[in-house]
């Protein structure tokens, strides 16, 4: 077994975050395959993780949970040894259902905290219950039907939920800088992290840049690009056929998801590939051991496209969408 992954320090909060964590959000179907993601997640503590990304609306919960409770059982972690992350979704924007939704997602990871809430999106949808049919309420053109909950009071209850006891820390998710301004000017408690879209062709750097300033720690999704997408357009790039970032793995005789896991990690970033393969995820984690030169950095940093793959067509009428602004 690996030793664990080295840890980003928290600065606006508690503890640290283990620098590789796993993604659980299985993409395909409603609710995610909640079993796939239960092996996974044993595949990855035998690994070495400590972090597991995991959020209400991608339904894989119940597998984490499982498979935290194995692992601590057998004696392999226990709770603190662990990372975990959750996330509000759109549908529970309602002050009165953050606390809930989070007590949820506890009943189904098994646990009675999580280490990081993020607030998912800024589009608070219709208020709906915790059956999560629909995930997203969409109106006859399937965009999502907004509700008025304003962020500012989405944060006073994360904030509750941090005094509860429920979560270690809070934090953001997919907010443009405005967005992040507007929670700094009103929290009594500051975001401790940030989460956004970064990959090779989408280096993001703005946002990261205005949140590392703020003290916030940064997690990368999608951060091998989410090569398997469905929703993948005609003739947009896949970092797994890049030139560049195939011959620097050859250099380094390492694979082009460890060259481009280890670039983020240079960068000050926190990383969640997500795999259910268990050699993958083996080798998501093995990104200690080599070091990318300035050069090579470099080379890399090049290949920005400013490529997001996430723009979240269900928000794209709601007026907090968080795309339409530079950053
Ligand atoms: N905050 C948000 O709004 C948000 C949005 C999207 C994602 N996320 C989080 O970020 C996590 C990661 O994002 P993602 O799953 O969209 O994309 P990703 O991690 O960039 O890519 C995952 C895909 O890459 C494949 N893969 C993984 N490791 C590989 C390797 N070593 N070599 C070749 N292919 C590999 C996986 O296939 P196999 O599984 O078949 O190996 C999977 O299809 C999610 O699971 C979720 O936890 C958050």
């Amino acid at each position: 077994m690996l030793a664990p992954a080295l840890e980003v320090p928290i600065q606006n909060g508690t503890g640290s975050i283990p620098t590789v964590g796993l993604g659980t959000w299985t993409v395909f179907g409603e609710q995610g395959n909640a079993d796939e993601v239960e092996k996974a997640c044993l595949a990855a503590i035998d690994a070495g993780y400590r972090h597991i990304d995991c959020a209400w609306c991608y339904g894989t919960q119940p597998g984490v949970g499982r498979a935290l409770e194995a692992k601590i059982r057998e004696g392999v972690i226990t709770r603190e040894d662990m990372f975990i992350t959750t996330k509000l979704w759109d549908t529970h924007h309602n002050p009165s259902l953050v606390s809930e939704e989070l007590k949820d997602s506890l009943t189904t990871l098994r646990t009675d905290y999580v280490d990081l809430f993020l607030i998912h999106w800024p589009l608070a949808l219709q208020d709906q219950d915790m059956s999560g049919k629909p995930i997203a309420p969409l109106d006859a053109d399937g965009k999502g039907i907004p509700a008025e909950h304003a962020l500012e009071d989405v944060w006073k209850a994360m904030e509750e939920c941090h005094r509860a006891g429920l979560t270690r820390n809070i934090g953001l998710s997919n907010f443009n800088k405005k967005q992040v301004d507007r929670i700094m000017k009103i929290c009594t408690i500051k975001p401790s992290n940030m989460q956004v879209e970064v990959s090779p062709y989408f280096s993001n750097s703005r946002i990261l840049d205005h949140c590392r300033q703020l003290g916030m720690t940064l997690t990368a999704y999608a951060p091998l690009g989410a090569p398997n997408r469905p929703w993948r357009e005609t003739g947009e790039p896949n970092v797994f056929e890049d030139p560049v970032l195939k011959e620097i793995a050859t250099v380094k005789r390492k694979t082009t998801a460890q060259v481009i896991l280890r670039f983020h990690i240079q960068r000050g970033l926190v990383v969640i590939p997500k795999s259910i393969r268990t050699s993958r995820i083996q080798e998501n984690i093995q990104i200690f051991d080599f070091t990318l030169t300035d050069d090579e950095m470099s080379k890399i940093a090049a290949l920005d496209k400013n490529l997001r793959v996430f723009k979240e067509s269900i928000g794209f009428n709601h007026k907090e969408y968080p795309f339409n602004e530079p950053f």
